[in-house]
């Protein structure tokens, strides 16, 4: 099935004018093999996909989670984790509180290694986590805390790397046993993430782009990691303008690797690794 640009755009605007979701500023790339593959899933035409998001709002929700690529795991690519660990959290350890806002949190697994790295750094009950996504299928499974084990082993390899070495001292090594966190059910496949990390956090809907902007607080660290990415040059600079915004001054903002600010937004921002420091 080969979409052309102007179904594309037809879709975007339709979807746009009967409901809150807005991707017009989405990378059209992503969006048109997305959307492609919609149709071939649903067996249909352009014309007739428009139809049924006009008349049934239930189809309409699903496929909006379809449009979303959810890709995340425990810990993904622990050489950040490494570095925020032993490089930024330190800074903000003398603080009574640590905000922190995960945007594009997806199925959660960013979130748990936050918490689950933060009790290990015995700061834990400092922590005030927020985690949101556009897709509420994924903000169920977030909050649900379960994920298959045998495609995600892993995990339990992040997990070491980041909880039980310090790749600044390779002397230093702990010997944090990955059962205080979560339980392996190599029978029934799953990982299953502790009571008390499942409590800790607010997960709920937000959609950063259209959403209203979180006004109660500030927050010290905000993780929106591989969600630009999707997002066309000016979106991303209107994302970043609002994630400035959210920050405390000296705050920062962790982006995914192939991620980075560009433009009007990159004075604002001081680049560490792939961790930018709100400067002004
Ligand atoms: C590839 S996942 C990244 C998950 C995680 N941050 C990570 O790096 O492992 C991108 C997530 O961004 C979410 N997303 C896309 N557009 C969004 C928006 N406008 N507001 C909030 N979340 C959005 C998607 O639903 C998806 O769960």
């Amino acid at each position: 099935m080969n979409l052309r640009e102007e179904e594309l755009v037809e879709f975007v605007n339709i979807l746009k004018g009967i409901s809150e979701y807005n991707f017009s500023g989405y990378s059209m790339k992503s969006l048109k093999r997305r959307v492609e593959r919609i149709l071939i899933t649903y067996s249909l035409t352009p014309e007739q996909l428009i139809e049924k998001i006009r008349l049934n709002r239930q189809f309409l929700e699903s496929v909006v989670m379809d449009i979303t690529v959810n890709t995340t795991e425990l810990f993904r690519d622990p050489k950040i984790w490494q570095y925020i660990r032993w490089r930024v959290i330190p800074k903000l350890q003398k603080n009574n509180k640590i905000n922190i806002w995960v945007t594009g949190c997806s199925s959660g697994q960013e979130v748990y290694s936050l918490l689950i790295m933060m009790h290990a750094m015995e700061l834990f009950d400092k922590v005030h986590l927020y985690a949101t996504d556009l897709n509420s299928s994924m903000i169920d499974l977030a909050k649900n805390g379960v994920y298959k084990f045998r495609h995600n082993t892993d995990y339990l390899d992040n997990f070491e790397k980041v909880i039980n070495q310090n790749p600044f001292n390779y002397e230093e090594k702990f010997e944090v046993d990955y059962n205080n966190y979560f339980e392996v059910d190599r029978v029934k496949d799953q990982i299953r993430m502790h009571d008390f990390l499942k409590r800790k956090p607010i997960i709920e809907k937000h959609d950063v782009v259209n959403g209203k902007p979180v006004s109660y607080t500030k927050f010290d660290i905000i993780f929106c990691r591989n969600v630009l990415i999707y997002f066309g040059n000016h979106l991303q600079t209107t994302v970043l303008n609002k994630l400035h915004g959210s920050l405390f001054k000296d705050g920062y903002l962790v982006l995914g690797m192939h991620e980075s600010i560009l433009g009007p937004m990159s004075s604002k921002f001081l680049k560490q690794n792939q961790v930018y420091k709100r400067i002004n």
